[in-house]
C-alpha cells in the first residue's frame, strides 16, 4: 500500500520516539533525555540516548544515530516506507488510505497473494517432512546431514512429496486459483494448460526476507541427481541476488558482533548456525551482488565481513568477485580460507565449531589473500611468472586508499618475489594512474640483477660518510685476503 505525500513528515512530527524505542529497549529517564544499553552493539554501561524533544537517538558507543525512522529501519532491517508505517502504527497515528492506481493495487495484491501461498506451501512441506510416512526418507536424509531437529524447525525445513499435484491440490483446497499458484512459482505451466508441482521428492529450504516472510524455496535432491538444487523462479516477491539466506535469523548477532560471515550454500549457513555461529548468511550460489551487499550493510555502522566461500576454484573466483563488490560498498573485507578442502558445512561437522571459531580469528585481510593467490597461481621462480603475479595484484593494491599500508604491501610483494621494491612502487603508481599494468619481463630481469639488500647498501653508502669508510675498509680487507 502506498503512503500519501507528506505523511512521513506528519509521522515524524507527531510520532513518539520514546514510545517507539521503548518497544525494543528499556529506557531510563535522565534529565530531559532517555538512556539505555545500545541495541546496535553490545555494551554493559548505557551509552544509547534518546532526545525526546529533537526526535533523535544517538549512541556514543558505536556512533549509531538518527531519526525515529533510522532507528526502526536499523532495528527491523526494513526500508523507509515500512519504517514510516511501523512508527505510525506504534504511535497510534491512523494511516490514511490513498487512492491508488489500478496498477499499484494489482501489484500489491499479487505480492500479498504470493506471500500467502508461500506461507501455505511452507506449512504443507513442513507437515510432509515431520508428520507423514512418506517423509521418513527425508527425515533420515536430514539426520544424515547432521542437522538437528531444532534447526530443521527454526529454518522450517520441509519435504516436497514425489507427486505432480500434491501441493497444487492442497493450495486449491485452501482457495488458491491456478493463476495464483503459477504466479507464485510453486507450479509450472503445462503446454496443455493447467499446472504441475515444481518441487517433487526434494528436501525443501524456505528462503525468507529479513523479516522472515517466505519469498521463495530451494529444493535439494536427496542423494545424487540433477539439478542438485532446484530454486523458485523470480516472482513479484523474489528477485535473485536481492536476498541473503539466513539473514532473518542472523541479523541480531550481525548487529551485536559488528560483522557478518558470508558462505555459499544453505548448509554452509545452517550447520555453523546450529553450533552457535549466529552471524552467518549465505549468498546461495556464487556471484555476490551489490544488492545483497547493501542489504547486509544496513545492520552495521562500519560494515565488516568474513568471506568464507568453498575452497574450490569456483569458490576462489567468487571470492575475488565478491571482494570488488564489498569494497565498493565500503566493507572491511577479510577472507577465511579453509585449511582443508572442505566447505564450511563439512568442516564444522568434521572438526567441530571450536576449530571453526579458531579459524575466524586467523582470517586475512583481502589484500593478503589476493597477494597469496596471485603468487600461488603463477610460477614465480621465473621472471614471466613474477610479472604475471604482480600484474594480477597491482590493480587491487592501487585501489587501496591507505598510502602507508599500500607502500608496506609493495615492500612485502618485492620481498616475496625477490625483486626491487622500487620497481613495485613505480609500477603501482603507473597502475594507479592508467590502470594498465605495464610491467614486462625485461624490467623485472633488470631489477633482479641487483637484490634489495644490495640496493639498500648502495643507498647507505651514498648517504653516509661513516658507512662509506667502513665499506672501503671491508673492501681493502677482502682485496688483501684474495691476494
Ligand atoms: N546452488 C544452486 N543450484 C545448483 C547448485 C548450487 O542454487 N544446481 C546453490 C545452492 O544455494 C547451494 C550453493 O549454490 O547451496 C552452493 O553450491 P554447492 O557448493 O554445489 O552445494 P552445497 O551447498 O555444498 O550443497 P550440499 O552440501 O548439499 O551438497
Ligand atoms: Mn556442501
Amino acid at each position: 500500500m502506498r503512503l500519501p505525500r507528506g505523511f512521513a513528515d506528519d509521522v515524524k512530527n507527531q510520532g513518539d520516539i520514546v514510545r517507539v524505542v521503548s518497544d525494543y529497549v528499556s529506557l531510563k529517564k535522565r534529565g530531559a533525555n532517555y538512556l539505555a544499553c545500545c541495541p546496535f552493539h553490545s555494551e554493559k554501561t548505557p551509552s544509547f540516548t534518546v532526545h525526546a524533544g529533537k526526535g533523535l537517538f544517538k549512541c556514543f558507543g558505536c556512533g549509531a544515530g538518527g531519526s525515529i525512522f533510522d532507528f526502526v529501519m536499523r532495528i527491523e532491517g526494513c526500508g523507509f516506507p515500512e519504517s514510516v508505517r511501523i512508527v505510525a502504527q506504534k504511535s497510534g497515528i491512523p494511516i490514511p488510505v490513498v487512492e491508488e492506481t489500478e496498477d499499484h493495487k494489482k501489484i500489491a495484491r499479487d505480492r500479498d497473494n504470493i506471500l500467502r501461498l508461500n506461507e501455505w506451501a511452507a506449512e504443507f512441506f513442513g507437515l510432509q517432512l515431520n508428520d507423514t510416512d512418506e517423509g521418513a526418507g527425508a527425515r533420515e536424509y536430514v539426520r544424515s546431514r547432521g542437522i538437528k531437529e531444532e534447526s530443521a524447525k527454526l529454518f522450517r525445513f520441509g519435504y516436497a512429496p514425489d507427486s505432480w499435484d500434491a501441493l497444487t491440490n492442497h493450495l486449491k483446497d485452501r482457495g488458491a486459483t491456478t493463476d495464483e499458484i503459477h504466479n507464485s512459482g510453486l507450479a509450472v505451466l503445462k503446454d496443455t494448460g493447467g499446472v504441475y508441482d515444481r518441487f517433487r521428492a526434494r528436501l525443501i529450504f524456505p528462503i525468507t526476507d529479513p523479516q522472515g516472510r517466505v519469498i521463495a524455496f530451494g529444493g535439494r535432491v536427496m542423494g545424487d541427481g540433477e539439478p542438485k538444487y532446484l530454486n523458485s523462479p523470480e516472482t513479484a516477491v523474489y528477485t535473485k541476488g536481492h536476498n541473503l539466506f539466513g539473514l532473518a535469523h542472523s541479523k541480531n548477532e550481525i548487529r551485536n558482533l559488528g560483522f557478518a560471515i558470508l558462505v555459499e550454500g544453505y548448509l554452509d549457513c545452517i550447520i555453523p548456525f546450529q553450533e552457535g555461529i549466529h552471524n552467518i548468511v549465505a549468498s546461495l550460489g556464487t556471484a555476490l551482488t551489490d544488492n545483497q551487499v547493501r542489504l547486509l550493510r544496513r545492520y552495521m555502522d562500519q560494515p565488516q565481513i568474513v568471506v568464507n566461500f568453498d575452497p574450490d576454484s569456483a569458490g576462489q573466483a567468487a571470492t575475488m568477485r565478491s571482494i570488488d563488490v564489498l569494497l565498493a560498498e565500503g566493507f572491511k573485507v577479510n577472507i577465511l580460507r579453509m585449511p582443508t578442502k572442505q566447505d564450511p558445512d563439512a568442516f564444522v561437522r568434521a572438526h567441530g565449531v571450536d576449530r571453526f571459531r579458531e579459524l575466524l580469528k586467523t582470517t586475512q585481510p583481502y589484500i593478503d589473500y589476493i597477494i597469496d593467490t596471485s603468487i600461488a597461481g603463477h610460477d614465480t621462480s621465473r621472471p614471466t611468472g613474477k610479472v604475471a603475479a604482480i600484474n594480477a595484484m597491482l590493480p587491487h593494491l592501487a585501489r587501496m586508499r591507505d598510502k602507508v599500508a599500500r607502500a608496506d604491501y609493495a615492500g612485502q610483494i618485492a620481498d616475496r618475489l625477490k625483486i626491487d621494491s622500487h620497481i613495485v612502487r613505480e609500477e603501482l603508481k603507473r597502475t594507479a594512474t592508467n590502470r594498465q599494468p605495464s610491467l614486462d619481463n625485461k624490467r623485472v630481469r633488470a631489477a633482479e640483477e641487483i637484490t634489495v639488500g644490495e640496493r639498500q647498501l648502495l643507498e647507505l653508502m651514498l648517504a653516509n660518510q661513516e658507512v662509506r669508510r667502513a665499506m672501503k675498509q671491508c673492501h681493502r680487507v677482502s682485496l688483501r685476503q684474495s691476494r
